[in-house]
């Protein structure tokens, strides 16, 4: 090939690569928006069908609105024991030893989340004393997993204590690296039945307002 026809054949294939780059990058979806995301709530309570199960169901219906994938996991029934400080986590780099089946279970789908919800009722103005239990040995020996996951809270009191509920869930998130979505309250929903609940105007935008929150987060 001449010299000239080399130069010409080198701009056509280069003009080709650059348009077919720029076609490329115009037509592809970015990882960002073509996988699904999803959010995964652990409840706390013993009750599937109660307030706090309610609450969720709120915020789970701006989820299926906007196509994130929600997943609720109730593990407020079962019988689990606390963390005894035996530290194996720690010394052999595991999740927990004491953790009975259903524990490792939901510690793997709570690795799948783009973010994690922790709801509890207020028992005596604290998280519920199974969700606690759950939570200080899933954060003990898997906090790894768990970093730089959005985090949220929600909490339902018959009339009072939310605030040390919330902060107590909170802790999990704050000292783990995971930024924490907010809303336009603290996120708690009020009284004794869902009757109730569903007259806490501002409790229900609260919680409409943190999936909006976490959404963008995501
Ligand atoms: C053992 C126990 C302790 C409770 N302590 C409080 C409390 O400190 N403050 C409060 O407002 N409600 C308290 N409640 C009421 C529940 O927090 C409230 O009814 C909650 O919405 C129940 O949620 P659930 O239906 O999802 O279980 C308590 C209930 C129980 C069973």
């Amino acid at each position: 090939m001449k010299k000239r026809e080399f130069i010409k054949a080198s701009i056509f294939a280069g003009t080709g690569l650059i348009a077919g780059n720029i076609w490329g990058r115009l037509t592809k979806k970015s990882d960002k928006t073509s996988k699904k995301k999803k959010v995964i709530a652990i409840n706390g309570s013993p009750n599937e069908n109660g307030n706090t199960a309610y609450a969720l169901s709120v915020i789970g219906e701006i989820f299926k609105n906007e196509n994130i994938k929600f997943e609720i996991i109730h593990i407020g029934k079962n019988d689990i024991r606390g963390c005894i400080a035996c530290m194996r986590c720690h010394n052999e780099q595991t999740v927990c030893v004491h953790a009975v089946a259903e524990e490792k279970a939901w510690i793997e789908t709570m690795k799948t989340a783009d973010a994690l919800i922790l709801a509890s009722p207020t028992y005596f103005g604290g998280i519920t004393g199974t969700m606690k239990s759950f939570l200080d040995k899933a954060f003990y020996s898997g906090s790894k997993y768990f970093s730089h996951k959005v985090g949220a809270t929600i909490v339902t009191t018959r009339r009072t204590g939310a605030s040390m509920t919330f902060e107590g869930l909170n802790q999990y998130f704050t000292i783990n690296q995971m930024p924490v979505a907010s809303s336009t309250y603290w996120n708690n929903i009020r009284g004794l039945t869902i009757d109730d609940l569903q007259q806490d105007g501002e409790g229900i935008r609260t919680l409409q307002n943190l999936a909006k929150n976490i959404i963008e987060m995501i």
